[in-house]
This record gives structure tokens, C-alpha cells and sequence, in this order.
């Protein structure tokens, strides 16, 4: 997350991000899984603009609400499609609501625990796709929580910014740590973790997406599975030249069971000399660990012209 001051107005680069080893340890009593997942930021953005607004007290006493406006841009036309797509009962049915909501009440959030009367001019456009196992709401949520903080100088620790961003979502405080990080318990305890050089990826997101719900009630926990760490060393031993041989995903199974581009997705990637591929979060995008930046550059346009669905070539967050 990268954060820009221009006068009163904060503009925030939320990244998407990527799971590199991602098990699901168990079903718990409060409905959600028991994780072990390894994530990084990388340099996709959405990009959430702010400024605080002061409450006109001629209106009466009544907060007047955030005033929010999302720019889909090029994503319109790449997912607007899903309606018509087969898998589209996987999908959630309004697409750009997840963002707008999330965005929204995470400052409420903040106005709520502080007492907070102003308001503020919230813009955000949209680069991530949504329903794809990229964090994009999560991240947009996370950099409302920072500007929010900032913007009506609340004064909030990060553990106290945590604490609301796990409140609104289990991968939410994984964006405000700003790094590659372990996530465990539901995803919101967070352990930073150093990756070493950034890698290079490919990411494709296909025409239909996966809600994150449905794809956890599909999965099979493992009590006993496996953990981060082989990823870990395997990048520390021999970089991502190994570990793109570590990589894991348990959400894969499930995810493939209730969407079949993620199957066709894999052949794809099976064609490619790239150091790994697997599925992101719960889907529906797939991505392939390249071994530099041209490679990467190459793989993309060759996925493109493949006509797979929208292919981004995105490097680590430093
Ligand atoms: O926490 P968040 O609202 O992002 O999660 C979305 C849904 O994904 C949850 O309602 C839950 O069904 C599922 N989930 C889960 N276990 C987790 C994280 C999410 O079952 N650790």
C-alpha cells in the first residue's frame, strides 16, 4: 500500500495479492476456517482517493453519509460478462458491491469507535478483479481504514487498525502490514515474513468468478496438513527458482469442483517453462511464478492472445 498526500486529499495504491502456500486446517465453531496461508502484495492497485469533508451543522445533527463513487474502468467490460456465464450462480449476483460496502463501512467503523461527525469524498477505481482470489476488496477496505486514520487524524495504533480490519474481513489486516506475511487463525494474525527478491508473475482471471463463501463450504480441512515453512526455506535456499516448486493451494480442489475455467486454466500453465503455477485464494485466478521480468512480459501477451480472460504480469510489493 503506498500512501501520496496532495493537499487535503490522501491517494492510496491498495495492491492485490497472491497466495503462495495456503492450507485449511479446520472447520470452527464460528462458521469460518482454520488457515495457515503465505501472501504477498503485488503491483496491481486500485486506487483510493479521500478527503475530509467537515459536517455542515446548518443540516441538523444527523452524520451526513460518506460520499463514495467507484470508476470500474476497464474492468466493466471484462466482467460484466459473468452474468451470462454458466458458472454465474457462483458469482456474486452485484459484483461492484462488495467494494462499495466494505469501503464505506470500514469508515463508519472508524467514525463509530471515535465519534467522528465529519465526513468525507471517497473515490476509488477499480483494477482488481473482484471474485478472484486477489484481496481487492480487502485491500480497498484496508487503505479506507489508513485514510480514514489519517485523513481525520484519529490518532488509531496499527494493533487498533487491526483490530477494525479484522472486524470487517480475515484478510483485511494482512493489507495494513504492507509485506509478504504468514496469516493464520481465520487469516488475521499476521506474521510478516521476508521474501527475498520480488518474483515475477502472471496473472489470469477468467470471465467467471468464485465466491470466497462457497468455495470454503466445498473445501476438506486437513487437521494435520501441511505448513508455510517449506515455501519459506525453499526460497530462502534456492529463491523462486525452488519455491515455485513448493507452491500449494487447498482451496484449489474445491474451487475447481464448482468452476471449470480454473481445470482449463491449468492445462494452460502446464504448457509453459514457468519456475510454478496454482491457483490464487479461492479463485478464480490462476497465476504462474516467471523466472524475470521479460519472461513474465512474454507469458503475458502469449496468454492474451489466448483469449483466457484478463491476464495482468505484476512483480512483488517491496
Ligand atoms: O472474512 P471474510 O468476510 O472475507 O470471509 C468471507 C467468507 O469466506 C466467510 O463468510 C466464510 O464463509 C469464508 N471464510 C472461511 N474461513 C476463513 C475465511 C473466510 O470460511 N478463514
Amino acid at each position: 500500500m503506498h500512501v501520496d498526500r496532495a493537499g487535503r486529499q490522501l491517494v492510496i495504491q491498495a495492491p492485490a495479492k497472491l497466495n503462495l502456500f495456503l492450507e485449511v486446517l479446520g472447520r470452527r465453531a464460528d462458521g469460518y476456517h482454520e488457515l495457515e496461508t503465505l501472501m504477498c502484495p503485488v503491483s496491481l492497485y486500485d486506487t483510493l482517493t479521500f478527503e475530509p469533508v467537515d459536517n455542515d451543522d446548518s443540516v441538523g445533527h444527523a452524520r451526513s453519509p460518506i460520499d463514495f463513487a467507484c470508476d470500474w474502468g476497464p474492468l466493466r467490460r471484462t466482467l460484466g460478462a459473468e452474468s451470462s456465464d454458466d458458472s454465474s450462480r457462483a458469482t456474486p449476483p452485484e459484483w461492484p458491491e462488495p467494494e462499495r460496502n466494505l469501503v464505506v463501512r470500514a469508515l463508519d467503523l472508524l467514525r463509530d469507535l471515535r465519534g467522528v461527525r465529519a465526513t468525507a469524498r471517497v473515490r476509488l477505481t477499480k483494477r482488481i478483479p473482484v471474485a478472484a482470489g486477489l484481496g481487492g476488496g480487502s485491500s480497498d477496505a484496508a487503505a479506507a481504514l489508513v485514510a480514514g486514520n489519517l485523513g481525520w487524524r484519529l490518532g488509531l495504533t496499527d494493533e487498533e487498525l487491526s483490530r477494525c480490519a479484522a472486524q470487517l474481513g480475515s484478510d483485511i489486516p494482512f493489507f495494513l502490514a504492507r509485506r509478504a506475511a504468514v496469516c493464520r487463525g481465520r487469516g488475521e494474525r499476521v506474521e510478516p515474513v521476508a521474501l527475498g527478491a520480488p518474483g515475477w508473475f502472471v496473472i489470469v482471471r477468467p470471465a467467471s468468478g468464485l465466491a470466497t463463501a462457497e468455495v470454503f463450504r466445498a473445501c476438506r480441512p486437513c487437521a494435520n496438513g501441511r505448513d508455510a515453512n517449506q515455501v519459506l526455506e525453499a526460497l530462502r535456499a534456492g529463491g523462486w527458482e525452488r519455491a515455485g516448486r513448493e507452491l500449494y493451494n487447498a482451496l484449489e480442489p474445491a474451487a475447481e469442483s464448482l468452476n471449470s475455467e480454473i481445470a482449463r486454466l491449468r492445462e494452460e500453465f502446464d504448457q509453459l517453462d514457468v519456475l510454478g503455477h496454482q491457483m490464487s485464494g479461492s479463485g478464480t485466478s490462476y497465476f504462474a511464478v516467471c523466472r524475470h521480468a521479460r519472461q513474465a512480459r512474454q507469458i503475458g501477451a502469449r496468454l492474451r492472445g489466448r483469449g483466457l480472460g484478463h491476464a495482468f504480469v505484476v512483480t512483488g510489493c517491496r
